[in-house]
């Protein structure tokens, strides 16, 4: 092991010697030019993504929340703006930090929530906050396939519910990170510690407190990833190091680590893997709602009959277990609300739109009924590290009308899931 640890330096030691064995043509060469080849592109890249990081200016806790102008504000609590202008005149909303009768030009998150509160618009018929005894969401999305919209589904999902006023958690559970950086993290470049769940489920549910961080939209906090959450996948099925005797069953922690902090959400969102891994199953376990994404092509609807089968042997599992142990499958609290398939990156043309039919006829009502469209305003989005709703119009230089259709597809999208939200809870 510690030959291994020791490699990368003595590699620095022995660049001069890159020279002396040469590589073949079209590959890397010897273990120490792979080394130095890796390690090169890996400092140069990072050198890369923190020039990126700062050209954008992206968005992290102590940048400024995201603000909304007054049309935004109508648009978003279905108050007129003349009628919000007249009740900030007369005093009426009181926002936190500010005198009473003031007119402002930029709302926060939080001011959004007075002005709700005040017209009695909140989500919750008409409440902001949500009764006590209505249940938090925990929602996954998953999906065995990889690049099938996972983490453009669940970022921008949650921002749409932080929007709607929903104290909304997103939990990255996938290793390459992706979510944790369309927030603006970059663990490896911004030294955060811990930097992912895993300790949280593998040595101490009490690191779960160490690892929420918020991000730029005010009713919206994150629990980061990176390559570290690897070890989990790792850690849970062994029992030798799985601390089964302290932290309980394997798969089950997840469920009870949420279990501590999911009273401060209203909506948890859980962005997994394209893996059957350990925490890909905790992730399962945990929530109650699933939504699998899968883009409108035949390989996708093959990868999602192989998700589906991995999900009924790991129900075949519990049961089994339940029925050997002579206990009840339903004290693994293993319980589904909402679930939905939602077709992604889609490109409406003749063959998606057979496989769709496909997909439709297969899952019937459980298909989402809009479909989150190809859009070049997603993939760019992504590109400068954020989400769609992160991009200002204003912005968009060539194609508005390219960025308009995407946007709405988005909010379709996110509409159709937070009605079943609206459905659960009996709100409306
Ligand atoms: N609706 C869309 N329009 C255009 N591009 C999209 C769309 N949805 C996803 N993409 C692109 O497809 C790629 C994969 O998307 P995403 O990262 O959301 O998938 P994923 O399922 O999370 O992937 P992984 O399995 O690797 O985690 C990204 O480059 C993304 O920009
Ligand atoms: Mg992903």
């Amino acid at each position: 092991m510690d030959a291994v640890k020791d490699l990368p330096s003595k590699l620095n030691d022995e660049k001069h010697n890159e020279e002396a064995s040469i590589p073949p043509p079209n590959g890397l060469g010897d273990i120490r030019h792979q080394l130095n080849f890796f390690d090169r592109i890996h400092q140069t890249g990072l050198k890369t993504v923190q020039a990126l990081k700062i050209t954008l200016n992206q968005p992290e806790y102590h940048h400024p929340s995201k603000a909304f102008i007054l049309s935004d504000v109508e648009r978003l609590t279905g108050i007129s703006r003349v009628t919000i202008r007249d009740n900030e005149k007369k005093g009426n909303i009181r926002y936190q930090d500010n005198p009473p009768g003031i007119t402002k030009s930029e709302y926060s998150f939080q001011d959004l929530d007075a002005i709700r509160d005040y017209f009695k618009v909140g989500f919750f018929n008409g409440a902001v906050k949500r009764p006590a005894h209505l249940e938090p969401i925990i929602l996954s999305v998953a999906m065995l396939k990889g690049g099938v919209g996972k983490t453009s589904t669940s970022t921008n999902l949650a921002a749409a519910c932080a929007h709607e006023g929903l104290r909304t958690l997103f939990v990255d559970l996938d290793p390459q990170a992706s979510g944790t950086m369309s927030f603006g993290y970059v663990p490896i470049i911004d030294g955060i510690n811990p930097s992912s769940i895993s300790s949280s489920l593998c040595d101490d549910f009490d690191d779960i407190y160490k690892i929420i961080r918020p991000t730029h939209y005010g009713n919206l906090d994150i629990i980061t990833s990176s390559l570290e959450l690897q070890g989990a996948d790792l850690i849970l099925p062994n029992p030798s190091i799985n601390n089964v005797e302290t932290m309980g069953p394997p798969m089950q922690r997840l469920q009870r680590v949420l279990g501590l902090i999911k009273h401060n959400y209203d909506v948890i969102i859980c962005d997994c893997a394209p893996a059957h891994s350990s925490v890909t199953l905790n992730a399962l376990a945990a929530s109650n709602a699933l939504i699998m994404t899968v883009t409108p092509h035949m390989l996708s609807y093959g990868s999602s009959l192989l998700f589906t089968k991995e999900l009924q042997n790991f129900m075949e599992g519990i049961l089994d277990f339940s029925e050997e142990n002579d206990i009840s499958p339903d004290q693994f609290g293993i319980h589904n609300d909402i679930f939905r398939l939602l077709i992604t990156n889609d490109p409406q043309d003749a063959e998606s739109r057979d496989v769709s039919a496909f997909l439709r006829s297969l899952y019937g009502k459980y298909v989402l009924n809009n479909s989150m469209i190809s859009t070049i305003a997603l993939s760019r989005s992504q590109n400068d590290m954020g989400l769609l709703y992160d991009v200002k119009r204003s912005s968009v230089r060539k194609s508005k009308s390219s960025f308009d259709r995407g946007m709405a597809s988005m909010e379709m999208v996110n509409r159709e899931i937070i009605s079943l939200f609206k459905d659960h809870w009996g709100a409306n």
